[in-house]
């Protein structure tokens, strides 16, 4: 039997997993700077957290979710996105009464969504998210959405479109909804069964729905824009004067509506416009959530967050011909001729790596030429050669790589030359 890695599900090598860590210190600086501290929730809730939260007509929580009842008989579900249990988190440990305000977090973990895979759409990645809970003011919509774009541009992306829009309040979202109701009913039958359903819970979905996506009654749907009352309007107005002072270009899109429930006000996403990116162009995804903290039992705490997952901003920088630069070869390779030696060898080895000099040795009893091949290969800046001379005299052979010259050292100057070597 042979196995073989999840569909959906991907194994992150050797290889690529120094670009991950990169992008993660470049996450965790921009973070720092805008002081967002990192939460670490745990990988699966209760179900109905997310039923409650992204929203029960939803494609996640409909079709897309990894749910399991345990041995205590509870319905759990491996978490598909992060924002409702780090709200669970500040409801239950009840930061809104820290005294500073709002709360600034960020996660970066893996997600699960059981979807149809795709480049760049896999049913377990790598989300990194930020929230911040407990403050209304449209100054900090701008902070947020900066920061994302921050993370891109850290990272060497140039080709993006931001795109906005507002969702509006809970009457403007009313209104909107009995419109929509009012226009798709009488054509309701030419809809797919999830459509149908939706109709009278949540017509905004239909907006959204992968398979109806085509009908012209969806792009003559009416706009939410439409419907916004005062208060949203001067809420976005705020938000977008916000972002041209800070030089945020940005698009506003009437029929952006985002898949998951718990949004109002401010909605956006980051596109890549790079060519050949592929058929999913969204990096990434946000807005704001005032009422989701009270609908999970919490008190009122307005917030706005997005996320963004690695893979896709990994993918981006590859199709904008971005690369990190590579990572630097070993500083010391230590290459030793019979038993006395490889005994010195290895009291060496370990006396450089305490001195924090990166440092390897040969573990499949190569000769000589075997050693230095590998050295080669590990792109060593230096060897040490330890033959049975050396060790009777005390010394080592330690050769620049850069140059091929070589110097008899004695052991005990020995760390010291090679930190004037590789520094
Ligand atoms: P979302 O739009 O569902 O929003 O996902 C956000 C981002 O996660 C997407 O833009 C994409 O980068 C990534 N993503 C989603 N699904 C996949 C997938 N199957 N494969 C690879 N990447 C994927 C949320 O999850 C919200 N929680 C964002 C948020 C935070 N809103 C407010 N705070």
């Amino acid at each position: 039997m042979k196995f073989k890695v999840p569909r959906g599900t991907q194994d992150i090598l050797p290889s690529e997993t120094s670009k991950w860590q990169k992008v993660e210190r470049i996450i965790q600086e921009v973070c720092d700077v805008y002081r967002y501290k990192e939460i670490r929730t745990p990988m699966f809730e209760q179900t109905e957290l997310f039923q409650r939260t992204v929203g029960d007509t939803t494609d996640i929580v409909q079709k897309e979710m990894y749910t399991f009842t345990d041995k205590g008989n509870r319905s759990m579900t491996l978490r598909p996105e992060g924002t409702a249990a780090v709200v669970r988190s500040f409801v239950e440990h009840k930061m809104f009464g820290y005294p500073e305000q709002p709360i600034k977090l960020f996660y970066i973990g893996p997600m699960f969504r059981y979807e149809r895979q795709q480049a760049g759409r896999y049913r377990q990645f790598v989300q990194f998210g930020v929230e911040a809970i407990g403050s209304n003011d449209p100054a900090i919509d701008a902070e947020v959405i900066a920061l994302a774009m921050d993370v891109y541009r850290r990272a060497g992306l140039k080709q993006l479109k931001l795109v906005i829009n507002s969702l509006g309040d809970t009457e403007c979202r009313n209104a909107h909804k009995e419109a929509l109701i009012a226009h798709f009913n009488p054509q309701i039958d030419e809809f797919c069964s999830d459509c149908k359903a939706r109709l009278e819970k949540n017509p905004l979905r239909i907006l959204d729905c992968k398979v109806d996506s085509e009908h012209p009654l969806i792009a003559s749907a009416p706009s939410l824009a439409d419907y916004l009352n005062e208060a949203s309007t001067a809420y976005f107005k705020a938000v977008t004067s916000y972002l041209d002072d800070a030089g945020i270009a940005y698009e506003v899109d009437a029929n952006l509506v985002r898949g998951l429930d718990y949004y109002n006000h401010t909605a956006f996403e980051i596109m890549s416009t790079a060519d050949g990116f592929g058929a999913i162009t969204t990096l990434c995804g946000g807005g704001r959530y005032n009422g989701l903290a009270e609908e999970i039992g919490g008190p009122s705490a307005p917030g706005i967050g997005f996320a963004m997952s690695i893979e896709r901003l990994l993918l981006a920088m590859e199709a904008e011909g971005k690369a990190f630069e590579e990572d630097p070869g070993l500083d010391v390779y230590v290459v030793t001729l019979g038993e006395d030696a490889k005994r010195v060898g290895v009291k060496l080895l370990g006396d450089l790596r305490t001195a924090g000099i990166r440092a390897d040795m040969d573990y499949t009893d190569r000769k000589m030429k075997g050693q230095m091949k590998s050295a080669d290969r590990l792109q060593a800046r230096t060897v040490v050669v330890l033959g049975e001379d050396e060790v009777a005299e005390n010394v080592a052979m330690l050769r620049n790589m850069s140059d091929r010259s070589q110097e008899k050292v004695p052991m005990a100057d020995l760390i010291e030359r090679i930190q004037e070597q590789v520094k």
